[in-house]
């Protein structure tokens, strides 16, 4: 393998994350990094990534399944399919010692969980888990606090996640993860980032989950009376009504070529005929939806620390805020304004800190591909160094987020002792590799 150049990469998956973020980076740090295998089924989309990375026809391919069965056909392979298309690409392409980058969730069963840590185990590749937040320089700022002791020992959390009405609507109701089955449960498919960072904050092993939370108000009975089947029909309620996909994809996104006008069509002037065919016109109280619109997680981890996640549609702004409650201090931050705020006990002053960040994610989808790109390139001369987003500890966060499922469907607490007694006995240097 060449020491020096850009990083060669297969890209599985060439929807919003796979083409419009992994691949426009890729695009913009030519440098870094070449597109020089793709496996995507829509035709359009194909042909489109293959033409702007220059990829030869014979290197682009109708699913996943056909590109890794050519064997290793780039040092790096992105996988950005589906939710429940994740395992399978990445247990192939660990097989083939690719170095992965595997967007979440990272499986959507436990059986499928251990295999990957089994697989990865045995590779000699890796696995970069895509928890781009932890890549942010906002979550970056409250970790570091939090290390050096700026609220003396944390005693407990509330990180709350704050969908956005219309962005739920989008998604949850309308869109790709609106039901369990066909993606999964939404404590996974949302918030599986914000136990991931839980779990970050405070280290240490969760002892116990509850979770409360169910399907309150997308529900056909709280459709106002006279409400039609989509908003384009016309609905006689569309002028009020804060749901309605004309007044989010027409008029409040109607100008932008990007998300989530993009799903519906990327192009404003074609997006009002494009709307009326989609699902995205659909009444939200008319849907197939089944995830809940709203779940509270609380979890108990060692030496008595308290975590509480909040997950839910009803919120003003789409954003992250979260409070951490320490000894000797308190933190308070607000992603979307990229404000970290210390709150010391003592008679210093607070300290209130701005967190820059360009791109998605606040940053975090550049941060994580130049991490993953960096790792890359340094295992050509040497050791894979340790990623930031490790299998071994989104594999532990995932199992949290099916356990507070089961909680939340159970209505009882999950002691997770048996939970982590399958995780296989980590520490090992591949294991830490991973
Ligand atoms: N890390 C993050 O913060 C973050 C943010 C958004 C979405 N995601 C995750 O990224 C994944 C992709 O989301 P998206 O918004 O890009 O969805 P998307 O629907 O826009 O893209 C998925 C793409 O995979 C393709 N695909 C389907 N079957 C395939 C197959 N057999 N082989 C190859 N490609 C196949 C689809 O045609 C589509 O183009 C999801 O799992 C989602 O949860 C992660």
């Amino acid at each position: 393998m060449a020491r020096a150049g850009p990083v060669t990469v297969a890209l599985v998956g060439a929807g919003q994350r796979g083409g419009d973020v992994y691949g426009r980076y890729i695009l913009d740090h030519p440098r870094s990094a070449r597109v020089v295998a793709v496996a995507e089924p829509d035709a359009t989309r194909r042909a489109a990534i293959g033409r702007a990375h220059g990829v030869p026809s014979a290197r682009l391919f109708s699913s996943w399944d056909d590109l890794l069965s050519c064997g290793r056909l780039a040092e790096a392979l992105i996988v950005a399919t589906p939710d429940n298309l994740h395992a399978e690409p990445a247990l192939a392409a660990l097989e083939r010692g690719y170095h992965v980058l595997l967007e979440k969730p990272i499986a959507t069963s436990r059986e499928d969980l251990l295999r990957l840590w089994e697989a990865a185990y045995r590779s000699p590749g890796s696995v970069t888990v895509a928890h781009v937040l932890r890549y942010t320089p906002f979550f970056r700022t409250v970790k570091d606090l939090l290390d050096r002791g700026a609220v003396g020992q944390l005693v407990s959390v509330i990180q709350v996640e704050n969908i956005g009405y219309w962005h739920f609507a989008h998604s949850y109701v309308r869109g790709n993860w609106r039901r369990a089955d066909r993606a999964c449960p939404l404590v996974l498919a949302k918030a599986c980032h914000d136990l991931d960072l839980l779990g970050w904050f405070i280290g240490g092993n969760c002892r116990f989950v509850r979770s409360v939370g169910s399907l309150t108000f997308f529900r056909p009975e709280n459709a106002p009376p006279g409400a039609t089947e989509r908003c384009t029909d016309p609905c006689p309620h569309e002028p009020v009504c804060p749901y309605s996909a004309v007044e989010i994809y027409l008029r409040r996104f109607g100008k932008d070529r990007g998300w989530p006008g993009s799903v519906i069509s990327p192009d404003p002037a074609a997006r009002a005929a494009a709307l009326a065919q989609s699902p995205y016109s659909r009444c939200v109280f008319r849907c197939d939806n089944d995830v809940p619109d709203q779940q509270v997680v609380v979890m108990e981890f060692e030496r008595g620390v308290v975590a509480t996640l909040v997950v839910s549609a009803f919120t003003a702004e789409n954003t992250r805020t979260v409070k951490l409650m320490g000894t000797h201090g308190e933190i308070r931050g607000h992603l979307g304004r990229g404000e970290v705020s210390v709150l010391p006990f003592s008679r210093l002053p607070p300290r209130r800190f701005r967190t820059l960040a360009c791109g998605g994610h606040a940053g975090g989808d550049d941060g994580l591909m130049e991490a993953f790109l960096k790792r890359v390139h340094e295992a050509r001369v040497g050791p894979v160094p340790s990623p930031l987003t490790s299998l071994d500890a989104s594999l532990v966060s995932h199992l949290w987020a099916l356990a507070a499922e089961e909680a939340r469907i159970s209505g009882k607490m999950v002691d997770l002792e048996d939970w982590m007694a399958l995780i296989p006995r980590q520490g090992s240097p591949a294991a830490r590799r991973q």
